[in-house]
């Protein structure tokens, strides 16, 4: 790790060496108080709350990012660590956290790397913090450490959400876990909990699901995983309604009435709150004409008094300052201070050039009485309950020369089989695929088909995505076809020439989609498959010959011509092993079991859209539910029958449901259970999701899966317009339903 003066570096690398990892962060072997390990940790914080400054304390709940500190100018450039910057960060704002955004790399990008850096700020903060309180990093690895270079690029969320394996989740966020410690962090600012919604928003990819159940449970997956070692924190983000925006561009106004917020918004966070995330994210966004970051009935009636939720809600980057910038609540930074950290704002993400007058602020607001004492005491009780509960006081090092052993290339099997699960074969008439690897020549073409950056999409090494010039490993998806037909795959570049040789071909394989992007700048007002891509698509079907169109995008494009395909797999963004996947699925070495986690439109115009979508006196064409492929569609190279479902219970309903592979291939069965509600007097969606599982089935096995779900799954807002009134199960007959088969469940 280089820093700026050149003696200063090699003083830091020796004092690490030689301190190696054993020393404490109190630099001495474990006294009294909070310095004891063997207290408990509400004594420590207890105990070092008392010892602690103002100034002290509002540096807790000051978290700048790397770039302010980097470089010559600490402001966006990156570069090694700064001394005058580290030294202002630490001693003159006693900074006790500090984040990675989207891209904010060390200088080399490896992990050895990541670990030297976050080693250096942590030393640096460490050796200029009068009580020795670590620094707690944070970082966005939302697909794997998706920021290093080497690391391995888990499929965005939406994909994991097509797999419909909360157990894959898990696996995932585990895997993550370890790289992200390998390389330094203790905070993952994952997973996204908001739901899918509307196709027009640049982050639909960041989402699982548009069902809050499905969303739900596989955050809550994530969750556990990643903080399974208990060495990093997850984050549930954005809390809530960020995914909803009115006129669907990233950060504009959503208006979520009261039932709509209890009963479809909340679910999948509190699923992930429930799981014990150790962290929480605010919502950049305004809904109902309050930002999210200075709503007291979102962050603290809600989340700490209704939900219990105990630990850090960290605001996103820059929405302190927002408040009073862009929403205009106070006219001043610290005004706006107060009231996002009285909402129950504990910690504040800070871009350059926002930290002084931060921490001037609040230091001020508790000065002037606008903020307590005791609420700076609850925030920062809060984060050195995380801390402590991170292990940083004894262990703030990481081990850096394990760094690159530990994080790169890690648990491709995983992912190759996150890909692979993720896979959506949404058409396959007449049955062409899979195809054979016996095949003379099979043209590839399509923007997406031999594009790493493509493959992984936004939040990739750089924040919207791995930037020009820069190779992140990985296998494409001519790569992958490549590696099971050899010379048989032609990647033809050209359009024009990729119809002409597929008229002398077996097959062709176009991989079409969109471009990496994150946030607003992935917002799209018209978000279908791009006209020349439709054009490629009928030119290659025009020829005869087999066509097998693969879609990497991370939302369902509206496909035009291209819907009239008859081989289509959906890949979504399937990271840095799709490429793998894509030709196991197409070739047959793997039977694809995903499942659509949101509904496919068929015209861009038609969002927001999602299954859930009540039914009413509406009747012009295609005013109800009218997707091109409706949630939880999904094919296989076999075929699956649901016999029988049987219902019963209490306050858990349990449910078993007969199922059948009826084909000759074995394959993954999705058995997705929902509930249905003929008459309800708040107006019931067609289909709730209740209940999945996945069962493996061998050609000709059948089985009964057994699931159970809590009756409260059912529970909806009661009350007038107004939903001002509790939630409850509304009595009466249900019927719960796998694939054809139903049966009543009556609630009494
Ligand atoms: C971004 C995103 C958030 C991310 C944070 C830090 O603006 O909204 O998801 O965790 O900043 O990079």
């Amino acid at each position: 790790m280089r820093l700026r003066s050149r003696a200063t570096h090699i003083g830091l690398a020796v004092t690490l060496t030689l301190s190696g990892l054993a020393l404490s962060a109190t630099g001495a072997s474990a006294q009294s108080g909070y310095q004891d390990p063997h207290a408990s940790i509400p004594a420590r914080v207890s105990d070092l709350l008392k010892r602690m400054t103002l100034e002290e304390k509002v540096g807790q709940m000051t978290q700048p990012a790397v770039v302010t500190m980097q470089g010559d100018e600490c402001q966006w450039s990156g570069g090694a660590l700064n001394e005058t910057c580290l030294k202002h960060t630490f001693v003159d704002l006693k900074a006790g956290s500090v984040l990675s955004g989207g891209g904010e790399t060390p200088p080399q990008n490896t992990p050895k790397d990541w670990a030297d850096m976050v080693n250096a700020v942590q030393k640096y903060a460490l050796d200029h913090s009068r009580l020795h309180i670590p620094i707690v990093y944070g970082v966005d690895a939302v697909h794997g450490h998706n920021n290093v270079l080497g690391a391995t690029k888990f499929p965005h969320q939406v994909g994991i959400g097509a797999t419909w394996d909360s157990q894959l989740s898990e696996a995932m966020g585990e895997s993550t876990s370890r790289a992200v410690k390998a390389t330094g962090p203790q905070w993952d600012f994952a997973p996204v909990e908001d739901i899918s919604r509307d196709t027009r928003w640049g982050r639909y990819y960041e989402t699982y699901s548009e069902d809050p159940y499905l969303a739900g449970s596989l955050g809550a997956a994530n969750v556990q995983g990643l903080q399974k070692t208990g060495q990093v924190a997850a984050t549930v983000k954005h809390f809530i309604g960020y995914s909803a925006p009115f006129a669907g561009h990233d950060r504009t106004e959503s208006h979520l009435d009261p039932r709509y917020i209890q009963d479809t918004f909340l679910p999948s966070y509190k699923a992930a709150v429930d799981a014990g995330a150790l962290t929480l994210m605010a919502n950049s966004g305004s809904v109902n004409g309050i930002p999210a970051h200075a709503s007291h009935y979102l962050l603290t009636d809600v989340l700490r008094r209704q939900w219990g939720f105990k630990g850090v809600v960290v605001s996103d980057w820059n929405d302190v300052q927002s408040l009073q910038t862009a929403y205009h609540l106070s006219d001043t930074y610290a005004g706006a201070a107060a009231i996002a950290v009285n909402a129950g704002v504990d910690m504040a993400m800070l871009p350059p050039g926002s930290v002084d007058d931060y921490v001037s602020g609040l230091i001020a607001d508790v000065k002037s009485g606008k903020v307590s004492k005791s609420r700076i005491d609850e925030a920062v009780s809060r984060i050195l309950t995380l801390k402590f509960k991170l292990g940083l006081f004894e262990h703030p090092y990481v081990d850096a020369s394990q760094a690159n052993g530990i994080a790169l290339g890690a648990d491709k099997d995983l992912a190759v089989r996150a890909a692979t699960e993720s896979q959506t074969l949404l058409k396959n008439d007449g049955n062409a695929l899979p195809l054979s690897t016996g095949l003379g020549k099979v043209v590839v073409t399509g923007p997406n088909a031999d594009s790493i950056p493509n493959q992984d999409g936004g939040w990739t090494i750089g924040w919207q995505g791995i930037p020009d010039g820069v190779n992140d490993p990985g296998v494409t998806i001519y790569q992958g076809i490549k590696n099971l037909i050899g010379d048989h795959a032609k990647l033809v570049a050209d359009s024009g020439d990729a119809v002409g040789q597929t008229k002398s071909a077996d097959a062709a394989i176009v991989v079409v989609g969109e471009k990496p992007g994150a946030e607003g700048t992935s917002d799209n007002e018209t978000p279908e498959l791009a006209a020349d891509q439709q054009k490629l698509v009928d030119d290659l079907q025009a020829t005869g010959k087999p066509v097998i169109v693969v879609v990497v995008a991370g939302r369902p494009l509206a496909l035009g011509s291209a819907a009239d395909a008859k081989q289509l797999l959906m890949s979504w963004l399937p990271g840095s092993e799709g490429g793998t996947a894509v030709a196991n699925v197409l070739f047959g070495k793997a039977n694809p079991s995903g499942r659509l986690p949101v509904s496919w439109p068929k015209v861009a115009g038609d969002e927001p859209m999602f299954y859930q979508q009540l039914p009413g006196t509406n009747s012009g064409p295609s005013s109800s539910y009218d997707p091109l492929f409706a949630f939880g569609t999904g094919l296989s190279y076999t075929s699956y029958a649901v016999n029988g479902v049987t219902a019963s219970g209490g306050s858990t309903v349990k449910v078993s449901v007969k199922v059948a592979n009826t084909g000759s291939r074995d394959g993954d069965m999705v058995v997705p259970v929902f509930a249905q509600q003929p008459v309800s007097r708040i107006i019931a969606p067609p289909n709730r999701l209740v209940a999945y599982t996945r069962v493996s089935l061998r050609a000709g096995q059948s089985t009964t899966v057994s699931l159970s779900f809590p009756i409260s799954r059912l529970a909806v807002t009661q009350g007038d317009i107004n939903g001002s009134s509790t939630r409850s199960v509304i009595p009466g007959l249900y019927k719960i339903v796998a694939g054809d088969k139903s049966a009543d469940l009556t609630v009494h």
